[in-house]
């Protein structure tokens, strides 16, 4: 419960995201653990109501998930676009400040290791991330317009020529989570008391970070490459039929 009175440490203990929320207001955890909403907010010049309304239907967001089977592809493929923008704007920035402020912990010999490491994931996703929606995303929207007739076939058989579906679904995440290396870095996210309130932190954020991931990769392989797979064909047999007639 998200009262003007209580303590930023025990909220963000609760729910990791709340910190990442925060800071996305400019309340930075580490700053502002100790004080109470009412007090950072105060610090911040803000409203507390104003910024416990904004917490709590932006807790109600990361709540939200899609029934990717059902959903028509044009919506499955805007979800999933907005998943990548708030991991880009939102959830990429607060694991790096996370990470860029750790210090060393007694409790663990990684620390070095994962602020090496984090910086090369992080280019990668984002590379991976503007390349899918370059070419694959593209695609299947294309192929999906194509099915109702909206797209004519030398536009539809020129991104054939271009992209090849079933080539990117055996290169795509060669494991199903990018972030696999940091988890075993950090030994599967595990955290304990006698870690600073910083490392605990990070690793709270990193394992939510890491788990929605698995759910994005989830509906990028197993629902809508498929489902793109079966429209891709039904249009190249039809592009196929198409040209023999002519
Ligand atoms: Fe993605
Ligand atoms: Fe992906």
């Amino acid at each position: 419960m998200l009262t003007p009175r209580r303590n930023i440490a025990e909220l963000v203990r609760e729910n990791i995201l709340l910190g990442q929320h925060l800071f996305s207001l400019g309340i930075k955890l580490l700053d502002y653990s100790n004080y109470t909403l009412e007090e950072a907010c105060k610090k911040h010049g803000l409203n507390p109501e104003v910024v416990i309304n904004t917490l709590e239907s932006a807790v109600q967001n990361d709540k939200h998930s899609i029934d990717a089977e059902i959903l028509p592809i044009s919506v499955v493929v805007r979800y999933l676009k907005h998943k990548h923008f708030e991991f880009v704007k939102k959830r990429l920035p607060f694991v790096r400040y996370l990470i860029h402020n750790l210090r060393d912990d007694l409790s663990v010999d990684y620390v070095s290791d994962l602020k090496m490491v984090y910086p090369l994931f992080e280019e990668d996703f984002i590379q991976h991330i503007y390349e899918e929606e370059d070419t694959v995303f593209r695609h299947i929207l294309l192929l999906n317009r194509s099915v109702k007739n909206m797209v004519n076939i030398s536009e539809m058989y020129y991104s054939f020529e271009k992209f090849s579906l079933s080539s990117f679904v055996n290169n795509h995440h060669k494991h199903p989570n990018e972030m696999e290396g940091i988890r075993q870095i950090t030994l599967n996210f595990n955290s304990c008391e006698a870690y600073s309130q910083q490392l605990q932190y990070t690793l709270k954020a990193l394992k939510s970070f890491y788990e929605e991931l698995e759910v994005h990769a989830n509906i990028e392989d197993n629902i809508l490459l498929p489902r793109a797979i079966e429209l891709e064909k039904k249009q190249l047999a039809f592009i196929k039929k198409t040209i023999r007639q002519n």
